[in-house]
């Protein structure tokens, strides 16, 4: 039996050394150490030995098990020791390698010129306001003496949510809702996109956005008017820019009238993109109705007003010289790249 418990705790040892990853020492434990291990058979056979020699092989057998439990951990830290290594070298981060660059964007044409000429008025001391897109009818045109069954709401129909409450047509509605606060003087501007039921082609979007324009005070006449928006159009254009103003119809204004700048590509000589005329139509705009006052709670002998609105995506194409609306919609990034 001495025999038997030498060889196995060479051959014990043996494995042990040989051992490759944790699983294997898990493993050998059983197979040595473990209750239906080889080292445990042999002690199931001690009945069988005399009683002197009985203590000594036990003994030994005790011994060899200790030898063994101590090699099996000396093995078990060796390859803990090992994976560790392992996996310091495998996880190991390269903290001056260069990053990977993210792809930056950039502002749209269409926010680049929202921005511009928001902050030009703001520069004439003009307040920013944003409105709601979903609007009641009232705000949208009863409001701008545009009662129902009048011609105007043929050339605006929209979309409706139900009721009397629709996708505003126009960034006017924001007029109403400005004075109805009381609060006066009023200087604001207010972008923001509308909504007409239009079929899409190269000048028609059934969503393309306004800019609001709202003066209210005491003594403010067509000359305020034109005096704001010669300076705007020059802040915006250059300042070689010439504007001329033409009689028109709006509901909510009287007089209106339409604005023309001077075009951008001759410069007033008359060319393709203004199709010979020298000028090309920017905005209308005109002095506030005195029905419209009235029906936001102002006094129309006390205050008058002026008012324009335009359209920000015709800007924007004159200003890059885009001749399909489209382009401004389709986020094709080779198109937007340019700017
Ligand atoms: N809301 C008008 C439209 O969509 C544009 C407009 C014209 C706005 C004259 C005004 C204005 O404030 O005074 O056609």
């Amino acid at each position: 039996m001495k025999e038997k418990l030498k060889a196995i705790q060479e051959k014990a040892m043996a494995a042990f050394q040989e051992a490759k990853e944790m699983k294997d020492i898990d493993d050998l434990k059983v197979k040595y150490l473990g209750k239906k291990g080889e080292l445990t058979a042999i002690l199931k056979e001690m009945g069988k030995l005399s009683a002197e020699e009985r203590p000594i092989i036990g003994q030994m057998a005790n011994d060899v098990r200790q030898n063994l439990e101590k090699r099996l951990d000396e093995a078990k830290n060796r390859l803990a020791a090992a994976e560790m290594a392992h996996r310091l070298e495998k996880e190991k981060i390269d903290v001056t390698m260069p990053g990977r660059a993210r792809a930056e964007g950039h502002r749209h044409p269409m926010s680049i010129v929202t921005d511009e000429i928001c902050s030009i008025f703001m520069g004439m001391g003009y307040e920013v306001a944003e409105g709601p897109e979903v609007e009641k009818d009232y705000y949208n045109f009863e409001a701008l003496n545009i009662p129902k069954n009048h011609p105007a709401r043929d050339e605006q129909d929209t979309f409706y949510i139900g009721g009397d409450i629709l996708l505003r047509t126009q960034t006017s509605p924001m007029q109403v809702r400005t004075m109805e606060k009381g609060k006066l003087p009023i200087r604001m501007v207010c972008p923001g996109a509308v909504y007409r039921s239009d079929e899409v082609d190269a000048t028609h979007s059934p969503v393309f956005h306004q800019l609001e324009g709202l003066v209210v005070d005491k003594n403010i006449t067509m000359g305020d008017l034109k005096g704001a928006l010669v300076v705007f159009a020059k802040e915006l254009f250059g300042e070689d820019t010439k504007v001329r103003f033409r009689p028109h119809h709006f509901p909510f204004t009287e007089p209106s009238a339409e604005m023309d700048v001077t075009c951008f590509a001759c410069g007033g000589k008359g060319c393709r993109v203004c199709k010979g005329e020298g000028y090309i139509e920017l905005l209308g705009c005109g002095m506030v109705h005195p029905k419209v006052l009235k029906m936001s709670g102002i006094d129309p002998d006390e205050y008058s007003g002026f008012a324009f609105g335009m359209g920000l995506e015709r800007v924007a194409m004159q200003r890059y010289g885009i001749t399909d609306l489209r382009l401004l919609f389709e986020n094709d990034m080779k198109f937007l790249k340019q700017f």
